[in-house]
């Protein structure tokens, strides 16, 4: 089996990079490990920086999403019972639309299969290998059967926990982590948002985020311990906690509605630099992960694979290599931006266990400094609708 780029994973990046490389002219191959059904399903991250939005609808893929999306023009941020609105709209010309990455990742399998292109699920065994030369290839097994598949190019789209980023030799990568001590409850609930925007709420008893997938779908957040057991959190505790952090009463109509699914996400910071290697180049979660109380994960990933793209793209149409050669160092000043906002909001919405009455008027004061300068808001609004590519 041959192809021009092997693209190790089908989460928003392989499958967004299959897409742009497909409308490029390029040949790739997709190599899944889970299935298309847990793929589909997995919930995730829902908000979109405008860009992209832009690179989605460019990408020919965006067009459910511009009719079932929420286009947001705000945000608020509740301390002390107190809610404050950021104006993203005023402050940048710009809005984020609210859209669940599955329902990304379902519209860009379906332009994929519409291709007719491979597309891979539930293969085993992947194995990157010979990145360091001219004939790179990754093994893998395909139902039972041993493969090899050989390419000009390895994109290492594949999470965290893939294979692509762990088969480089670890004296060649420098990584850089910062492991939050507590981590976030979150559930789907079948239940109209209470609110029209996002809240991000700072309590004394901790973080909590409402947000919403669709008009009668919501999705909501606690800040909770690291290694938080789901069956200390039977339904009526999770509803509770959610209105004494979020708010209720006159303040908020909260109200409780079947719950569709329950995680905990852990929270860290992580980047390994850099992000290629001979043949080999990672984007996504593969090489960057953000906490996500920015609402940055996905939209990282996505710019990611729009770089290497037209990185390609130079490559097979100009016989330049010059911006493959620059795309780890491009990436790379983007993705410090977006970790230095995410640790910011982070550290302005979180109660941490030794927290001191320090760091708690610190944040008073950061709120205070948002909620009074213009270009307090404006820095929060720039940064949370996306810094230009
Ligand atoms: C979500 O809707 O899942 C969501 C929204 C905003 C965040 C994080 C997650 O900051």
């Amino acid at each position: 089996m041959r192809t021009q780029v092997a693209i190790v994973g089908a989460g928003p990046a392989g499958l967004l990079l299959a897409q742009l490389l497909h409308l490029r002219g390029i040949d790739s191959v997709v190599l899944e490990a889970k299935s298309r059904h847990y793929i589909e399903h997995r919930v995730r991250a829902g908000v979109l920086e405008h860009q992209s939005v832009d690179i989605l609808n460019e990408a020919g893929v965006g067009a459910r999403m511009m009719r079932e999306g929420l286009l947001h023009h705000g945000l608020m941020l509740r301390f002390s019972g107190q809610v404050h609105r950021i104006d993203l709209t005023a402050l940048t010309g710009r809005a984020v639309m609210i859209y669940g990455q599955q329902e990304v990742v379902k519209d860009l399998v379906a332009a994929r299969v519409a291709t007719g292109s491979p597309l891979h699920f539930e293969v085993e065994d992947v194995q990157p290998q010979e990145f360091d030369t001219d004939r790179p290839r990754v093994l893998f097994r395909s139902g039972g059967t041993q493969q090899v598949l050989e390419c000009d190019y390895i994109a290492g789209c594949d999470g965290f926990h893939g294979p692509c980023r762990v088969s480089i030799s670890p004296t060649e990568l420098k990584l850089f982590e910062r492991v939050y001590p507590f981590a976030w409850l979150g559930i789907l609930a079948e239940t109209p948002p209470a609110s029209e925007e996002l809240i991000y709420a700072n309590h004394e008893r901790g973080f909590a985020l409402l947000s919403m997938r669709s008009p009668t779908v919501s999705r909501l957040y606690l800040q909770c311990a690291p290694d938080e057991s789901l069956e200390n959190w039977p339904d009526e505790r999770i509803w509770s906690e959610l209105q004494t952090r979020l708010g209720s009463g006159r303040d908020l109509d909260l109200r409780i509605g079947p719950i569709l699914q329950k995680g905990v996400t852990p929270m860290r910071s992580f980047v390994a630099e850099p992000m290629r290697h001979g043949r080999l180049f990672l984007a996504g979660d593969a090489a960057h992960i953000v906490p996500p109380t920015g609402a940055k994960g996905m939209n990282l990933a996505i710019t990611d694979v729009y770089l290497l793209a037209e990185a390609l793209a130079r490559h097979y149409r100009d016989g330049q290599d010059d911006r493959l050669n620059e795309y780890s160092a491009t990436c790379l000043r983007r993705i410090w931006k977006v970790q230095r906002f995410s640790w910011w909001m982070t550290m302005l919405l979180h109660r941490f266990s030794d927290d001191s009455e320090f760091d708690r008027r610190r944040q008073l004061a950061e709120l205070d400094y948002i909620t009074s300068s213009r270009v307090g808001a404006q820095s929060l609004a720039e940064n949370y609708v996306g810094l230009p590519l």
